[in-house]
């Protein structure tokens, strides 16, 4: 164990030597609680916790929120506003009463936390609760916003028992999709689809091979069958991690998996009755093979819908801990690579060695796994997955998983921090190119705003949340109202997708990479490009900072930046003899001090040499032993890029007046530094 601690620093320590990727980037910015509070909308209500289920529904026009044993259906352009009375909907007493008695505890598990709350029709929501550990459904009427307690149904498949359980469901043609674990102790998991009239209900086999302890992190559906010419089915995919049975060598890794079924399947007719003929699964690498290093615990995925299903991008989330220290990594994967995932060789188990091992075999026609398409109706009569051969039933049956993994490259890997939740908006620049934007959230309760530039991740700021760290729950982006909601434990909060109005010069504006934002040279002001009315020709925006890295900014004079109020100038007093210390805030977090004293520029040094130094802890300037050499006008400047920000600036006086200090003992004399 502590062999493998050490060796794990000594990998951990040469990566970030060596890596090209933005291995642990710095975010640009630091927001703080109080600098966003004012700014922020917020929703909660007395007595009610774990606001976990956000959904926008009706155009956007309502933002509902499922609770614990609450309800709410919130106005998403202040989401202070309730726009009808709640729903209560609690757990009865004697569900409660059982819950407790099979062991589990009252004051946290036996309530309905709602886990599933979806728009079923035009008129109706659908959604789904623990219930005290027997999970329920049911709909509810949009415009009353009521739930009929008459129509209840059993959530058996539908909903996990256990809050604490990953789950995942999609309602696609009015029939909800399902991945869950299917009983009170949680070992049974499923993949099913009911709850429409057009199909009976359907499920995965209770197979190790095909659901091996699952954990569901996401679901999405594909219209594939969009413009297809092979007249292919609409797909639903699922995402999770499991244990593997693969891998021999360590039979307890887990492995991050993409599961699909076709919509169109309705099973077999003596083989797979009722059960998914078209289940397939895959295994989700996110890694850096030079280096040895696989991510394999994927806990959260978000699908990013293309203008066409061919260009649907899969963005999740990994951990892994190396020794002590958490690392969250984001991978993204195209449709098209999972896809040849899926139309390429099985895995197959070997009875003799036991082990498994590419199936290199015949395989039997129609190919097993594949959904119905213009090929099996035609000419070859098999109009739905009922008249399937029983050969390729059994085959798809035995053969769940395939050979070939779907590889991807971290986007940004980061070290001490746990990603929770992810959302991405894909903005268009002033340039009209469209960038990907992620934000992301952490299990402490920040929000990370981050732009893909090319290969590279570029984190434009993060920002504190709550006041007392809690974990992101869920993110839901609006695009026509440009808000991002946010579910916690304690509240939802409600924050524009930008503010650029934080960016308070043209250099600041410009070296922020935000693709939302632009600075406007007629307003003299950072705007959001949705938001600017009128002509865009005073807007000017620079993602790839061409003009800063051709070494010929245009701001060659120092750029003095107006002193947002907590860089108020302060009076500094030192005695003589002990250390100076000069607080200048930089404008980013990747900016670098530098000094000048009588308009010299001051030589910093390290701690070592004993002279002049930036402490970056205390964000100041620190002159130990300071003397009466030290006397003059000291100015900061925030370096960025090339771009010199002037900031803050002090006046040191050698004054001779003589103090008593506070113990019997030598005068002394003493400094004081005024800022001017
Ligand atoms: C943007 O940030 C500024 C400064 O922090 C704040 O005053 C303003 O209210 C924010 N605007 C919005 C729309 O959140
Ligand atoms: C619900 O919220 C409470 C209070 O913050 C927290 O302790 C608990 O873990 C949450 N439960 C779930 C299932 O999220
Ligand atoms: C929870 O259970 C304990 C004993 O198991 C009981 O004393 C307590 O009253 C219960 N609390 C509630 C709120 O039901
Ligand atoms: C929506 O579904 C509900 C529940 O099945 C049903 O009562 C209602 O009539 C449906 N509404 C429409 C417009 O089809
Ligand atoms: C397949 O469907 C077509 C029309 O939809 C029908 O004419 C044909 O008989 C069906 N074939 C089988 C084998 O069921
Ligand atoms: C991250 O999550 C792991 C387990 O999921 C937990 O042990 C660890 O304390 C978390 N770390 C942070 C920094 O939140
Ligand atoms: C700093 O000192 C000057 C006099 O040197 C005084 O006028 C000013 O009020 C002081 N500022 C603060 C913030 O104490």
């Amino acid at each position: 164990m502590g062999g493998a601690k050490v060796l794990m620093l000594v990998l951990l320590i040469g990566w970030e030597k060596s890596l090209s990727l933005n291995w642990n980037p710095i975010p640009r910015k630091t927001v703080r609680y109080h600098e966003v509070l004012d700014s922020m909308a917020r929703f909660r209500a007395l007595g009610v916790w774990n606001y976990t289920m956000v959904t926008l529904a009706e155009h956007e026009r309502v933002l509902y929120v499922g609770a614990r044993e609450v309800l709410f259906a919130l106005d998403p352009n202040d989401i202070s506003r309730q726009l009808r009375p709640l729903i209560e909907w609690p757990a009865p007493q004697e569900n409660k009463r059982a819950c407790s008695a099979k062991g589990k505890n009252n004051q946290t598990e036996c309530f309905n936390y709602i886990r599933f709350l979806q728009s079923y029709n035009h008129t109706h929501l659908y959604t789904c609760g623990t219930y005290a550990f027997q999970p329920k459904c049911t709909y509810i009427n949009a415009d009353h916003f009521s739930l009929n307690p008459g129509s209840l149904e059993d959530g058996k498949g539908k909903c996990p028992y256990d809050p604490a359980k990953g789950h995942t469901g999609l309602i696609v043609d009015k029939e909800l999709y399902s991945a869950t674990l299917n009983n009170f102790l949680g070992t049974e998991p499923v993949i099913l689809r009911n709850l429409g009239q057009q199909h009976y209900s359907m499920k995965s086999e209770y197979l190790p091979a095909w659901l091996n302890e699952p954990d569901f992190v996401g679901s999405a559906l594909v219209r594939e069958s969009s413009g297809s010419k092979e007249g292919d089915d609409d797909k639903i995919y699922f995402f999770f991690s499991e244990r593997a049975v693969e891998l021999d060598c360590d039979t307890e890794l887990i492995v991050a998996r993409v599961a699909r079924v076709c919509k169109g399947d309705l099973g077999g007719t003596r083989t797979l009755q009722k059960k998914w003929t078209t289940f397939q699964k895959a295994r989700l690498v996110c890694s850096l093979p030079e280096r040895h290093v696989t991510f394999n615990n994927l806990r959260e995925v978000f699908t990013l819908p293309g203008t066409d299903w061919r260009t649907t991008t899969f963005y999740g989330i990994f951990h892994a801990q190396w020794g002590d220290v958490d690392v969250s990594a984001v991978c993204q994967y195209q449709i098209g690579e999972v896809k040849k995932v899926f139309d390429g060789p099985y895995k197959e188990y070997r009875e003799g060695s036991q082990r498994w091992g590419r199936y290199t075999g015949t395989v039997p026609s129609p190919r097993p796994g594949a959904c119905i398409t213009s090929w099996h109706r035609g000419e070859n009569g098999y109009n739905s997955s009922l008249q399937l051969p029983d050969a390729t039933l059994n085959f798809a049956k035995k053969h769940p998983l395939m050979e070939e993994k779907a590889q991807a490259r971290p986007l940004l890997l980061t070290k001490g921090i746990n990603f929770t939740r992810l959302a991405v908006d894909r903005v268009s620049s002033l340039d009209q190119r469209a960038y990907n934007m992620l934000f992301i959230g952490t299990a402490d309760g920040w929000l990370q705003r981050v732009v893909i530039l090319g290969s590279e991740a570029h984190v434009i700021e993060e920002i504190q949340l709550f006041d007392s760290p809690q974990p992101v729950d869920s993110l839901t982006i609006s695009h026509t109202k440009k808000y991002l909601y946010i579910g916690s434990r304690s509240k939802v909060l409600q924050l524009p997708l930008a503010n650029c109005s934080r960016y308070q010069s043209q250099p600041d504006c410009l070296l922020s990479r935000d693709p939302y934002c632009a600075w406007d040279s007629e307003g003299r002001a950072c705007v959001r490009i949705d938001l600017h009315r009128g002509s865009t020709s005073s807007l000017s925006q620079d993602l790839m900072l061409e003009r800063f890295s051709r070494g010929k900014a245009k701001f060659d004079k120092p750029v003095a930046i107006p002193s947002p109020d907590h860089s108020r100038l302060r009076n500094v007093t030192v005695v003589v003899e002990s250390d100076m210390v000069l607080p200048c805030q930089l404008v980013s977090n990747l900016a670098q001090p530098s000094w000048v004293l009588n308009d010299r520029e001051l030589q910093l040094g390290d701690e070592e040499a004993g002279g002049p130094r930036f402490d970056q802890a205390l964000k100041a300037l620190v002159v130990p032993n300071a003397m009466p050499v030290h006397a003059g006008r000291y100015v900061c400047y925030s370096e960025e890029q090339g771009v010199k920000f002037q900031m803050q600036r002090y006046r040191c006086r050698w004054w001779q007046a003589l103090l008593w200090s506070w113990r019997p003992g030598p005068l002394t004399a003493a400094w004081v530094c005024s800022g001017c």
